[in-house]
């Protein structure tokens, strides 16, 4: 099969977890230190050799198709101040991918956002990330589940171990390591989303990030609402199963939950902590607080 070219960024939720603050602004732009969120997982693409991205977006999730383009007015206002280093980094966002963008006309789940896509995919293998889950990694998370991909020609989704009392967030995979990669590749034998604890098959739990066969097309058309009401993609997965090979990978790296409020915090206080220009000093002040007042 080809090689992995395109990447789907599904961006049209709704935002429900960060009102007030997402009524009239998406989440994607919630701002992490100093770049929107959905600019971490697009970066991870680009530093993974992905050059194909395709966002999709729904109603109010303009200011994302503004934040990738070509802003003339600013850069414009920054050229005749002098201030050329804003300028260089204003220009780097819009330098850096061609994005297509298709719209997700009801918020019907992430199965029906990846099948919003389809005539954009066509018939090639395509990488999937979701913007709320954040990766730190020597190796971008993508990169090491496309050399995963290319060993073995099959699907593969991100996986990591969470505790019990989570795993009705997230799609639980039930696997077999496989030998070798150091214990880090499981077969899939089954995937439940959001399951309760006493029905879960373990606590591996699905990451947003996955690398897809095009056969997935076919197989969520038919997948009913799952979860929530939703068209699933884990439903969808769990449907493939019957046709096709479908990898779990645990990846190297730290994963970071940018899609709650708490999450969000804990993301922001680390990456502030590890920013070259401010790090130290909010470091000092993290320190000089004293937590019993609070
Ligand atoms: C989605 C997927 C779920 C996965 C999670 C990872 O859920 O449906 O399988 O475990 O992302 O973040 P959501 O967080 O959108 O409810």
């Amino acid at each position: 099969m080809d090689r992995i070219r395109r990447a789907l960024f599904p961006a049209a939720g709704l935002g429900t977890r960060f009102l007030p603050a997402t009524k009239a602004q998406p989440k994607e732009m919630l701002v992490l230190v100093d770049k929107p969120i959905i600019q971490y997982a697009v970066e991870e693409a680009v530093n993974s050799g992905l050059t194909n991205l395709v966002i999709i977006t729904g109603r109010g999730k303009n200011a994302i198709e503004d934040h990738f383009d070509v802003s003339f007015e600013l850069e414009r206002i920054l050229e005749d101040r002098g201030k050329s280093d804003l300028l260089t980094l204003v220009r780097a966002v819009s330098d850096m991918v061609h994005i297509a963008y298709v719209r997700q006309k009801e918020a019907l789940g992430l199965g029906h956002a990846i099948l919003v896509a389809r005539d954009l995919v066509g018939c090639e293998p395509f990488a999937v990330l979701l913007g709320d889950d954040i990766i730190d990694a020597e190796i971008p998370c993508m990169r090491q589940m496309m050399d995963i991909y290319e060993r073995y020609k099959a699907s593969v989704v991100a996986i990591m171990e969470v505790p019990a009392a989570e795993v009705s967030r997230y799609g639980i995979i039930d696997g077999i390591p496989l030998e070798g990669n150091d214990g880090r590749v499981f077969d899939v034998k089954r995937m439940v989303e959001k399951p309760r604890i006493e029905n879960s098959p373990s606590h591996l739990a699905i990451i947003g990030r996955y690398i897809l066969t095009p056969a997935i097309f076919d197989v969520l058309e038919k997948t009913g609402r799952g979860a929530g009401g939703e068209i699933q993609l884990t439903d969808g997965l769990q449907n493939l199963l019957a046709q096709e090979r479908i990898l779990a990978y645990r990846f190297r790296g730290k994963r970071y939950d940018a899609g709650e409020k708490l999450g969000f915090l804990k993301t922001t206080v680390e990456f502030a902590l590890k920013n070259k220009d401010i790090g130290r000093e909010f470091r000092s002040y993290l320190k000089s607080l004293n937590l019993d007042e609070y």
